[in-house]
């Protein structure tokens, strides 16, 4: 299984280790190698040299110098070396066309994707999920939502009988975690330095603080679990900037970023942004670093699944899961 990876962040530094301290397993249970035969960050995009190991990546970026690892090249050149798959787990664009353009090419090749970033699918949804389907690619996208909690893949093969009717959940890290932090009395500053520490917020956090971040994921929620073709401009949403601070002080322990969409007669009731929870939620009950939702089935009940903990390593577990999806299918046809 031969991949190019855009973005060597948090996410990609970690997809990169979980391949070296799992590579055994990964083989094993999927019955191929991944081997990353181009890397890309905000300076370039290099195809990796013969006998470069996952250490060498790791230091050439920490050095930030990967065009150490090999020669520069383009994205036409990488589309078209013969890769089968193409993760993207670069920073978000705002408007999601850097990513289009690229998808649509590598579609367009036959290559499959799998992608931790949203801007393209919670902008582009109409012209790149149908547009792949028609041509029996796939493009996998359990990571961006909810971080490392099964979400999509569970409810496409655990629950494969059943319709979502009721989708609630944390799915966003960041803005949580910064306003549970401002509610014990730490500045707004000093909680988001914290969660960048942590790796959960990016370099650029404001799409976290001020939920368009989480508005991507509902987005992405509503098309792929409830079949629908949604954008951007159709979700309304909120973030810490309206949060009433009189609440933050008084009833801040139950008030979380949350998303819920529910299904009625066909029409989707959709809401993304700060709420106060009732007490016994289970949604209160997740820890400050933990991601999770509920969902209502028509089969399988009502279902709770979360993390104990979510962050980078978890997010790039979920992004390796799915390039082994792919690797079983390319192996079975
Ligand atoms: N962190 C999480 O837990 C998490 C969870 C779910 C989804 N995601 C999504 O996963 C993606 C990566 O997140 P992250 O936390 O790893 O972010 P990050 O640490 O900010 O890393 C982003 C990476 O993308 C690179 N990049 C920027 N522009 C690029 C371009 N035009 N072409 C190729 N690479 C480019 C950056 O290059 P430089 O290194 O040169 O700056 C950096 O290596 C984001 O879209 C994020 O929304 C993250």
């Amino acid at each position: 299984m031969k991949v190019a990876i855009l973005g060597l962040g948090n996410v990609g530094q970690n997809f990169i280790r979980i391949l070296s301290d799992s590579g055994g397993h990964i083989r094993e249970s999927c019955g191929s190698d991944i081997e990353v035969a181009f890397v890309a960050d905000s300076s370039g995009i290099v195809k990796v040299d013969q006998g470069r190991t996952y250490a060498n990546i790791l230091l050439a970026k920490r050095a930030q110098n990967i065009r150490s690892l090999g020669e520069p090249v383009t994205i036409e050149q990488v589309l078209d070396s013969g890769i089968d798959a193409l993760i993207d787990v670069s920073s978000a664009s705002k408007d999601g066309n850097r990513e289009l353009e690229i998808f649509r090419a590598a579609i367009d090749r036959g290559i499959n994707i799998v992608t931790a970033n949203k801007s393209p699918l919670a902008l582009h949804w109409a012209e790149i999920v149908p547009y792949a389907r028609n041509r029996g690619i796939k493009v996998l996208f359990e990571a961006t939502v909810a971080g490392g909690v099964p979400l999509f893949n569970f409810a496409k093969y655990s629950c494969g009988p059943s319709r979502v009717v009721k989708f609630r959940g944390i799915v966003s890290l960041t803005a949580n975690y910064v306003l549970k932090m401002m509610h014990s009395g730490t500045s707004f500053e000093e909680a988001v330095r914290k969660a960048q520490e942590m790796g959960v917020a990016e370099t650029d956090y404001t799409d976290d603080t001020s939920g368009l971040d989480g508005a991507r994921k509902t987005v992405i929620l509503a098309n792929a679990l409830f079949d629908r073709e949604f954008s951007l401009k159709d979700i309304r949403y909120s973030g810490i900037p309206e949060v009433d601070l009189t609440e933050l002080t008084s009833k801040g322990d139950r008030l979380r970023l949350f998303t819920s969409i529910t299904s009625e007669n066909e029409a989707l009731e959709i809401s993304t942004g700060f709420g106060l929870l009732d007490q016994g939620d289970f949604l209160l009950s997740l820890e400050e670093s933990a991601l999770g939702y509920e969902i209502k089935t028509d089969n399988n009940g009502v279902l709770r699944v979360s993390s104990a903990h979510d962050g980078p390593r978890e997010t790039a577990a979920a992004v390796v899961n799915d390039v082994m999806i792919l690797a079983r299918e390319v192996k079975e046809h």
